[in-house]
């Protein structure tokens, strides 16, 4: 068990740390990526590449005996044979019998029980810590589906590269140095057939792999697709239901089949031809050696024992070479989904944390000056020259056009997306002098998404504070209106009330049910400012003042921003903004003779700019 979790343990502390959000992010070329993903593991990595090599010189080293012994037992008395060699043959039976598997036994231990999956943990596990570090930028253009089939490629493809390196290619390469080592020992011209073998191999290799690498790439990619839309159809397979559209999607599915087809079938034309040149290369090396050692051994230049050990060689490195060939198929293909999936797995995090933080005194107050934000990558502008002052404790309603700007606004609060040009201040200090764990312990959204898990209602809403007691999590849940229903909740496997899953984004909850777990989650977190952004959409108007009630009642002190498009909510705040095409391009002052919060605000008035 020990063995089995160091690497998980491992990451966990790093992700504790923060290690890994503050790192950034991570390499972006496929070899320095494997590196950095399997750092911790570099012991046990470390020890089976030595075992491996030790196990193909001691392959070497018995067959090369085995000759000697052939050739001892023709020139010795037959009678005294095994009396004359039994230091010897001792020595040889300790070696096949137990060196060989003891090594073998070391191998694979190291290999299947702590490389194998450590490996594949430690690198799904990583990258999956740094994705969550991504600008959400990132997460708007990319498929949630696509972006997990790649991690899982990527993963089990390291796993695979760094088995077959390990247990493939360096046993391969020791096998080939020893072998033409002990053939020089023999004779000159045998070693010389084996490093022409051998260069002749990786000739072939150089010239045919790096076409293999990319078309690997592009197979990766196609496969990815495949995966990200299969996810996609299943996300969405109510849309697919009401609108009777089965076949579109098997159309749709059938679509991104072909054209990996298209891909997977160019691949396979290339390593066909690979494997039947390395075929009958490997064919033509053994049958040179064999003949060479035996012209030799004719002209007395050699021993039969040479012939007979110069031949197990050629055959066991024949069959290396050919079990090679598939390996590094295997091998590059997988290094080529690895080099695919870096736009995924290595993507950088471009909104960096401040050199010298800051820490804002909690008071809640905001000033947004200047605020533009223009889209990367549409160019088109989301917010233009916002100014803003808010004071702590305030509450205000925002309210505009659908696409207005008024998400983008408090996006830029939390810097999900960072302000083009100008300042947004938080009880004084610029937000980007402020940690990004700092800054969101200040400040909530509540967004369109509830973004619930599969998880039970406890979990959800104590996901706002994880360190929140039961009873803080039930008088949360009270204020939000959501205690009412999850009392009276039951999944699928029987659990009941705080303790029912939720479902895959809530599914078992009606949208104003998601948006109350949300909104308790919220008012768990307890930050100076909390923001909801059309998080009372769903519910009923009845349902939706008493949940603003609550949430006023706990927010009493705290600055409070709500986005809404019905005027009933907005009887609650104390000033509200109107915005249209990104600007703020009406208000109303804050009325000072207005003492209770249900009489009306004084209407709004336009801003010139
Ligand atoms: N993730 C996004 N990527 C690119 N453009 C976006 C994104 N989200 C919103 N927009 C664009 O930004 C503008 C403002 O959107 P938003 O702030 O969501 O409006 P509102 O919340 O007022 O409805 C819209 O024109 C919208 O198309
Ligand atoms: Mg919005």
């Amino acid at each position: 068990m020990g063995v089995q979790m160091f690497g998980i343990e491992k990451l966990l502390t790093e992700n504790h740390s923060k290690q890994v959000d503050t790192r950034c992010a991570a390499p972006r070329s496929p070899l320095a990526y494997i590196l950095w993903a399997l750092r911790g593991l570099g012991a046990p990595v470390g020890i089976l590449a030595v075992v491996a090599f030790a196990l193909a010189i001691a392959e070497i080293v018995v067959y090369r005996q085995v000759g000697s012994l052939i050739d001892r037992a023709e020139n010795g008395e037959v009678t005294r044979f095994f009396a004359d060699n039994i230091v010897f043959l001792t020595l040889l039976a300790g070696i096949i019998v137990i060196a060989k598997p003891g090594i073998v036994f070391l191998q694979s231990l190291l290999s299947s029980v702590i490389v194998g999956p450590q490996s594949f943990a430690l690198s799904l596990g990583r990258s999956h810590a740094t994705a969550l570090g991504y600008p959400m930028a990132f997460f708007d253009r990319s498929s949630a589906g696509l972006v997990t089939q790649k991690q899982l490629q990527a993963a089990s493809a390291l796993a695979m590269v760094v088995s077959i390196g390990l247990n493939a290619l360096i046993p391969l390469v020791a096998f080939s140095l020893a072998m033409a080592l002990t053939l020089a020992s023999a004779h000159l011209l045998l070693a010389l057939v084996a490093v022409t073998w051998i260069l002749a191999y990786s000739l072939v290799l150089r010239y045919l792999l790096p076409g293999i690498r990319k078309t690997s790439v592009r197979r990766a990619e196609e496969r990815a697709l495949v995966g990200g839309t299969l996810t996609d159809t299943f996300a969405n397979i109510r849309a697919v239901k009401q609108y009777d559209h089965h076949g579109a999607e098997s159309r749709h599915i059938a679509d991104r089949l072909r054209a990996w087809r298209t891909v997977a079938t160019g691949y396979g034309r290339e390593v066909t031809i690979l494997r039947t040149t390395l075929a009958l290369l490997s064919a033509m090396g053994t049958a040179i050696i064999i003949g060479s050692a035996l012209y030799l051994w004719r002209d007395n230049a050699a021993s039969l024992g040479v012939v007979a050990a110069a031949a197990a060689m050629a055959l066991r490195l024949s069959t290396m070479l050919n079990t090679a060939a598939f390996n590094l198929l295997t091998f590059f293909s997988e290094w080529g989904t690895i080099e695919n999936a870096l736009d995924v797995l290595a993507h950088p995090h471009d909104l960096p944390e401040p050199v010298s933080t800051k820490e804002p005194v909690g008071a809640g107050s905001i000033e947004i000056r200047n605020v533009s934000f223009t889209c990367r990558v549409s160019g088109q502008d989301r917010l233009r020259e916002v100014n803003l002052e808010i004071c702590p404790g305030e509450k205000i309603g925002i309210v505009g056009l659908s696409g207005a700007g008024k998400s983008t606004l408090l996006s830029t609060l939390l810097r999900f997306d960072d302000a083009t040009s100008g300042v947004v201040l938080l009880d004084g200090v610029d937000i980007r002098d402020i940690r990004k764990s700092d800054l969101r312990q200040q400040i909530t959204v509540v967004g369109h998404d509830p973004g619930l898990f599969d998880r039970s209602a406890l979990e959800n809403i104590r996901y706002g504070r994880p360190d929140a007691s039961d009873r803080e999590v039930f008088l949360a849940a009270r204020r939000a209106c959501a205690d009412e229903f999850i009392r009276h909740l039951v999944d699928t496997d029987g659990r009941e009330g705080y303790a029912a899953r939720l479902g895959e984004r809530g599914v078992a909850l009606s949208q104003g049910q998601r948006q109350r777990i949300a909104i308790a989650r919220a008012l768990l977190a307890d930050t100076p400012v909390l923001a909801l952004d059309e998080a009372t959409s769903a519910l009923d108007l009845e349902t939706e003042n008493r949940v603003l009630d609550g949430v006023m009642d706990a927010a009493e002190a705290k600055t409070v921003l709500i986005v809404s498009h019905r005027p009933s909510t907005l009887t609650k705040v104390d000033r509200v903004l109107e915005m249209q095409s990104g600007r703020i391009v009406a208000a109303n002052c804050f009325d000072k003779s207005r003492t209770h919060k249900r009489e009306p605000l004084a209407p709004l008035r336009r801003i010139t700019c």
